[in-house]
């Protein structure tokens, strides 16, 4: 296992943020998958054979892209790290094929997940049918509604998906709901959570596991002086950032306007670990709203808080028209349609370069966390 000085401590806090605030029935099962990853993680034949399948079934490693015409536009070199060329469309596979290959490791039969744009169901969904595992997939009923194509792909994938009715009927509450469908289903099942969010070991081992990015990236832009990428729940800004902690690269997190726990949120509770949180003057969790279903949710993953409050990485926020702007400006000029929830990392950078933010002669290294299919219909709706 790479050690970095980032480590969470034994009981998963990464500073005052993390741990594993989760009823008393799941702390056994919290328990047993830490020492489960702890060992697989150092167990050469695990890492190997995650290696295969991500070389051989999931396309990494995933290229940088030298965007040459935008950086020519801003005044800056702009490289993109591509995980929208993986299998599935998206960053999610590297953590998926992980937690799958460890909950058959674990002897477990199924998996769990919540998604919100539908991504990180599909990659269960896709790794369930691989390894003979069967998948349940929450989904709340409002992103049911505006990422149907991902809905169609679970289910041709075998996945049964649970639409959710409760408070917002997004990503918030797909969780909420698959952490509760967990505690009854935990002697067979793998909660496959998707971000780097939830109680410990969470955050730590989806991290971990999508720090296949930052390590990439890092061997193809080894010295970027702005390393940017969209924060939902922060998974894959946190494995590119993982790349270059150690580095003098400015990490920058964008995140929705609507849903920025970062820049408008404050130290709470939610699903299973102290983070950033929106919420209101009661503590009760506020309701997210981002055009992009992935970055649609109320927290961000504990190790962001604490990379946040300690100034190592900044985060800044974006608005749904500049996304839909960033969407066609990279589609026009690169032939590339990213994924909303990626276009607000594209986004920050057309709106800074040249700027003192992000001046001129600037190297960017960008996560496109995954490609556009997903939201062709919404944003031909959109459009229209
Ligand atoms: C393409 C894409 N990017 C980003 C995200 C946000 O997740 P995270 O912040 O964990 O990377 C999602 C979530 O669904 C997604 O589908």
């Amino acid at each position: 296992m790479t050690v970095t000085t980032h480590e969470p401590t034994t009981a998963g806090r990464f500073g005052e943020f993390g741990g594993r605030y989760v009823p008393e029935s799941l702390i056994p099962a919290c328990l047993a998958l830490e020492a489960a990853f702890r060992e697989a993680w150092a167990d050469p034949a695990f890492r190997s054979e995650l290696d295969h399948y991500r070389t051989t079934y999931a396309g990494r490693p995933t290229p940088v892209t030298a965007a040459r015409n935008l950086s020519a536009e801003l005044g800056i070199t702009l490289l993109l790290k591509r995980e929208d060329l993986t299998h599935t469309g998206s960053h999610k596979i590297n953590n998926v094929l992980g937690q799958a290959l460890l909950a058959s490791r674990m002897g477990k039969t199924r998996l769990i997940a919540e998604t919100g744009a539908g991504q990180h169901g599909v990659a269960t969904a896709t790794a369930a049918a691989l390894f003979g595992l069967r998948a349940t997939v929450f989904m709340g009923e409002r992103d049911i509604e505006r990422q149907q194509l991902n809905v169609f792909r679970m289910h041709m994938l075998g996945a049964e998906v649970v639409p959710v009715t409760s408070g917002s009927r997004t990503l918030k509450d797909a969780t909420s709901e698959a952490m509760r469908h967990w505690v009854s289903a935990v002697e067979d099942a793998h909660f496959c959570l998707g971000s780097v969010a939830g109680p410990h070991p969470y955050p730590w081992m989806v991290r971990e596991l999508q720090r296949v990015i930052g390590d990439e990236a890092r061997e193809q832009c080894p010295d970027p002086d702005v390393v940017v990428a969209c924060v939902g729940g922060g998974s894959n800004a946190a494995g590119t950032f993982a790349g270059y902690l150690d580095t003098r690269a400015r990490l920058v997190g964008v995140e929705a306007a609507g849903g920025a726990a970062m820049s408008s949120g404050s130290p709470g509770v939610v699903h299973g670990s102290r983070s950033m949180v929106l919420q209101d003057s009661h503590g009760q969790i506020a309701e997210a709203e981002s055009i992009a279903a992935g970055l649609d949710y109320p927290g961000v993953g504990p190790e962001h808080a604490h990379l946040g409050t300690s100034g190592r990485a900044e985060y800044r926020t974006v608005t749904d028209a500049e996304v839909v702007r960033a969407v066609r400006h990279l589609a026009e000029r690169e032939g590339i349609i990213c994924a909303l929830e990626s276009a607000h990392a594209v986004a920050w950078v057309l709106r800074e370069a040249g700027t003192p933010v992000l001046p001129t002669g600037s190297t960017v290294l960008l996560t496109l966390s995954g490609r556009g299919d997903k939201d062709m219909s919404q944003l031909m709706e959109g459009l229209r």
